[in-house]
């Protein structure tokens, strides 16, 4: 199958952004909004990306890193001469270049594959890809001579009257045969209301030297939108939202309210699982069949098993097995790995610890630092004194030990197999398989206490 090489331009501060970031990298849907455009342009049959970078472009090469190509655009002089600078990279390339911009989130694949199809079976120098916009305020204009052949595209500030009453625009994608795209931008001007190199004037310049313009018209123009601010940015998350959540709908999974459920873009999650309200679910985060979340949960990056149940809980960077409990109002930090058969209880924090097969947290605790083994039982109130001010200690809990009420285990230190501690004990040294280990001052009672005179 034929392919094509993709230019997305992102040398643009965002002006409108009001920010220190640059504006492809704010996040829509958990992602960069660059991140969305490369996927799609690299799903569609792209096989190089090649990323036109100017302001803030350390850092998006940063977060963008080998997934992309780069051009260097130093000054910002229009999309035109945007294109240009990627001419050395292309500069033996005799095919096919897609343009896009690094704004439009909500691009999907299956239309640029239709806009590159369409390309290449009408054998045309350029294609556009438009869009009928209720409001067309803002965006270059399509014009079309009488024969509805593509003329030229007008920019907002530049059009009259007449053209200002064309809806139909330019969505800023488009399909080119390189060598005809650079000869072309070699001939344009910045004589313009902008006075800016545009890409658009590569369409007139094209049709001028009698090549083949060719126009798609976007059957659904809202994968087109281009932010440019906050308010958009907000209306593209809602949309891509609300995409993932019918996706996963069709495919099985139980959401109760999609208008108080959120979940990033790469989040897996099997069928008959059902999902409370009030759910964030971020990053690489997955869960499996039959299991039920909510209310009130967020995870991040967290690896859920089958048939949990997890209530009014946050966990982030963690490893959950299969039939475990957890909530409610649980803290899992990262490095926390719950096996089979788990259950944390309520008011429990438990951070970068190993919780064996079928063991209990169920109430008041905090365990950090701590290796458990399988079918412990720790009591109210414990505690891991895992930080000596300086350094952090590991505290290991071995199979079936039972550790009272209101413990400190006091790392390092090991509870053997089988084991007990006293409610209320300090535990400072190892205690012995099967023995009991007790540190607590001795209860003295003091007879008639009430009736001493005081004072
Ligand atoms: C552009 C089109 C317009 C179209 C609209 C669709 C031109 C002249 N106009 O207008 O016809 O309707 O997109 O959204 O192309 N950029 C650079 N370097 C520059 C200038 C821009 O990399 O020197 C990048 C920006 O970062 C952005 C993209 O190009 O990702 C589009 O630039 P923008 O200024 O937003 O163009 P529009 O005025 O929206
Ligand atoms: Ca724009």
């Amino acid at each position: 199958m034929a392919d094509f090489v993709a230019i997305v331009l992102a040398a643009g501060k965002g002006t409108r952004m009001k920010s220190s970031l640059p504006k492809v990298l704010h996040k829509v849907g958990g992602k960069p909004m660059v991140r969305h455009v490369l996927n799609a342009a690299r799903a569609a049959g792209a096989v190089r990306n090649i990323l036109v970078v100017g302001f803030g472009g350390d850092r998006v090469r940063e977060e963008v890193g080998l997934d992309a190509e780069y051009a260097l655009q130093a000054e910002q002089l229009g999309t035109g001469h945007a294109v240009l600078e990627t001419r050395d990279l292309l500069a033996d390339y005799n095919g096919t270049v897609m343009v896009l911009c690094g704004d439009t989130p909500l691009l999907e694949d299956k239309m640029l594959a239709k806009l590159f199809h369409e390309h290449l079976t009408t054998g045309a120098s350029a294609t556009v890809l438009t869009a009928l916009m209720p409001d067309p305020t803002g965006y270059g204009r399509v014009i079309r001579d009488q024969q509805g052949q593509v003329v030229k595209i007008v920019e907002q500030k530049d059009a009259t009257p007449d053209e200002l009453a064309v809806r139909e625009i330019n969505t800023g994608i488009y399909c080119f045969e390189s060598k005809a795209l650079f000869a072309a931008l070699g001939g344009i001007t910045c004589d313009n209301a902008q006075g800016e190199y545009y890409l658009t004037d590569v369409i007139g310049k094209l049709v001028a030297g009698d090549a083949k313009v060719w126009a798609v018209i976007a059957d659904d123009h809202q994968q087109t939108m281009g932010i440019n601010s906050r308010a958009q940015m907000a209306e593209a998350e809602g949309i891509l939202r609300k995409r993932k959540l019918v996706r996963l709908m069709d495919s099985g999974v139980t959401i109760m309210d999609p208008q108080s459920t959120f979940i990033d873009d790469e989040v897996e999650i099997a069928p008959d699982t059902v999902i409370y309200p009030f759910t964030w679910l971020e990053g690489r985060t997955t869960i499996g069949t039959g299991t039920v979340v909510g209310p009130n949960v967020r995870f991040s990056d967290t690896v859920i098993g089958e048939n949990v149940t997890v209530h009014f809980t946050y966990a982030h960077e963690c490893r959950v097995g299969n039939n475990v409990t957890v909530g409610p109002y649980v803290h899992l930090r990262p490095g926390t790995v719950l096996a089979d058969g788990v259950k944390i209880g309520n008011f429990v924090e438990v951070k970068n610890t190993n919780v064996g097969n079928g063991s209990k947290i169920p109430h008041l605790s905090y365990v950090g630092d701590a290796d458990m083994g399988a079918r412990v039982n720790i009591g109210s109130g414990t505690i891991t004194v895992n930080y000596d001010g300086t350094k952090k200690h590991r505290t290991i809990i071995e199979d079936d030990a039972f550790i009272g009420c209101n413990t400190n285990l006091v790392a390092p230190v090991t509870v053997g197999r089988g084991a007990y501690v006293a409610a209320g004990s300090t535990i400072t040294k190892n205690v012995p398989p099967e023995a009991l280990g007790v540190a607590r001052a001795r209860q003295n009672n003091i007879a008639d206490w009430t009736k001493k005179p005081k004072g």
